[in-house]
């Protein structure tokens, strides 16, 4: 028996090293009109799996083995471009399990990895090949790879310029390549025969566009195969570039301060892309550390501390994209500083509110437009008054003006607590200085207003309806 298997290996060997030679042999046999060879011996290498073609997913695992028959014959797998591979490590490597068993490890896949690997018998295909010989000796499987959907490097807000044609960037990336289809605020977009629209292999091209083009645009990837099915989606805010324009087209050119005083001046203009602010004091820059700017996508408002008469005059902001400019003028003039409340009173409780008694003090030697226009309350409950170690800076306010009437409530309080409260007057040039700290509490409120019983109230309104 062992000797039988000796003589087949041999014989194998002789088989694969003089695969040519065989060849011609076979051919000068046939041509002398000689009796046919043996049958050639079935197929010495088997895949296992063994299916033809597989079908992976990017960044899965997969191994495959190439057997032979014969435990001793030396083996070798073939990449795609018809290289050895004889690495033992690394993403595709190989791996020698038993004598007779190559397996070929994908520790995760990749899309280069497509295409036609091959297990050969080792010395097999130097030279003149013979196919109907070789074909005993070669045993292949296409790797199909799948790549799930993504969108790649597509921008989630793009910003493209008004009356030209343009392209919502959309970059679909899947294998196999999935089809694309467009959403315009959660509308298809027809694209078939459309002069306004068409789809593109990496976006939707819009002709003319303009402000009525701003929106959202889904970019939508779908794909059917045979084996599965998926879709997945990217929605692109579209901003249409303009150049900048106001927010509110008056703003007040004069405002007024006191020197102790502090003053916020506005500017606040649209844009796309989002303007530069640049605030400007008579033509000059601003020096010094009695001014804060706050800055936000579409409004930059200065805050001046006025310690010296020097800082009034003329300021100037400076609103500026690549598409234009614009700029306003701000007088800063002196103005009068507000009297505190001439009276600061509870007037009533409520369990969450307190009403307040405030009252303006007349100025004298102001003129009418400078007199208290209103009253700003800061407070705070007894308990955040304590955590905050009795700074103010932490406290809530409410802003009361005369012209929307003379109630001064504050609502949205607890019921049965302590609240401290301070007061200051309110003209055109800030706020006066801070009346004294008074303690006030809301009322304890019914103690039958309990949401247990919420279902008895219901009761009780439905009895007097009827
Ligand atoms: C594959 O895995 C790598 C890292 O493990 C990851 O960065 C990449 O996004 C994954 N690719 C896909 C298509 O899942
Ligand atoms: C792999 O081989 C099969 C059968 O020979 C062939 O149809 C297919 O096109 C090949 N695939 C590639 C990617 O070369
Ligand atoms: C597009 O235009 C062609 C030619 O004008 C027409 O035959 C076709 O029906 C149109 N398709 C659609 C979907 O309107
Ligand atoms: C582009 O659209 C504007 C209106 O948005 C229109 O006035 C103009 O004629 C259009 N231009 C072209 C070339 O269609
Ligand atoms: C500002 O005024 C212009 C023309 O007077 C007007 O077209 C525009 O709509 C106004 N803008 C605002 C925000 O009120
Ligand atoms: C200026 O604005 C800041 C921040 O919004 C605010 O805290 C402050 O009270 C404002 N100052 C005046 C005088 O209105
Ligand atoms: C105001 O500023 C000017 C110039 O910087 C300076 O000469 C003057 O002393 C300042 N006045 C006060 C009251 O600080
Ligand atoms: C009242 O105003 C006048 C003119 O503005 C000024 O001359 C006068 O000193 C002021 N009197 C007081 C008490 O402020
Ligand atoms: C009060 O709080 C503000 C803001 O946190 C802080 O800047 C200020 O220094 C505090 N004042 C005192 C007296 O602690
Ligand atoms: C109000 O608060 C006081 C002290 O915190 C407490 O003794 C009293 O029971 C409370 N009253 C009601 C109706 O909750």
């Amino acid at each position: 028996m062992d000797t039988l298997a000796a003589l087949c290996s041999l014989l194998f060997l002789l088989l694969t090293q003089n695969a040519a030679i065989l060849g011609q042999l076979d051919n000068s046999i046939r041509g002398s009109g000689s009796p046919p060879p043996a049958k050639p011996p079935a197929p010495s290498l088997r895949l296992q799996p063994s299916t033809p073609s597989i079908t992976h997913f990017v960044n899965d695992s997969f191994i495959i083995f190439c057997q032979t028959v014969q435990k001793d014959i030396d083996t070798k797998w073939r990449d795609p471009r018809g290289q050895t591979r004889e690495n033992t490590k690394g993403r595709v490597h190989i791996e020698k399990k038993t004598m007779g068993l190559l397996a070929l490890v994908f520790e995760h896949i990749s899309l280069d990895d497509r295409g036609n690997w091959t297990c050969e018998v080792n010395g097999n295909g130097n030279g003149n090949r013979n196919v109907n010989v070789e074909r005993e000796f070669l045993a292949s499987f296409e790797l199909l790879v799948n790549q799930k959907i993504s969108f790649g490097k597509t921008e989630q807000v793009q910003s493209v310029r008004e009356g030209r044609d343009a392209m919502v960037n959309c970059f679909v990336e899947g294998m196999p390549k999935p089809e694309v289809s467009w959403l315009y605020n959660g509308e298809y977009i027809n694209t078939v025969n459309s002069t306004k629209h068409n789809r593109l292999s990496n976006g939707l091209y819009i002709t003319n566009v303009s402000q009525a083009d701003a929106g959202e645009y889904t970019c939508r990837a779908m794909r059917i195969t045979p084996t599965f099915s998926d879709s997945d989606q990217i929605t692109i805010l579209l901003r249409i570039q303009h150049k900048p324009n106001w927010f509110f087209n008056e703003t007040l050119p004069v405002q007024y301060a006191y020197v102790g005083g502090a003053v916020n001046l506005s500017c606040d203009a649209m844009g796309e892309p989002p303007p530069s602010f640049t605030w400007l004091h008579n033509g000059k820059g601003i020096v010094g550390f009695n001014h804060r700017i706050f800055v936000a996508d579409y409004g930059a408002t200065l805050q001046l501390q006025i310690r010296n008469t020097t800082q009034f005059g003329d300021y100037k902001c400076k609103v500026a994209n690549p598409l234009g400019m614009l700029e306003r003028v701000i007088k800063l003039r002196p103005g009068p500083k507000p009297w505190g409340p001439s009276s600061f009173q509870l007037k009533r409780s409520q369990p969450d509110a307190i009403e307040l008694d405030l009252k303006a003090p007349r100025m004298t030697n102001v003129t009418y437009e400078m007199q208290v226009y209103g009253y700003r309350v800061a407070f705070m409950s007894d308990k955040e008054f304590k955590f905050n170690a009795g700074n103010w800076s932490h406290a809530k306010y409410r802003d009361f003006s005369f012209h929307r009437g003379q109630h001064f409530i504050i609502p949205h309080l607890e019921a049965n607590t302590t609240y401290l409260m301070r007061a200051a007057s309110i003209n055109l040039a800030g706020l006066s200085d801070w009346s004294g700290v008074k303690t006030f509490a809301t009322a304890a409120g019914c103690s039958l207003w309990n949401p247990s019983l919420y279902p008895l109230y219901a009761l009780i309104v439905a009895f007097i309806r009827t």
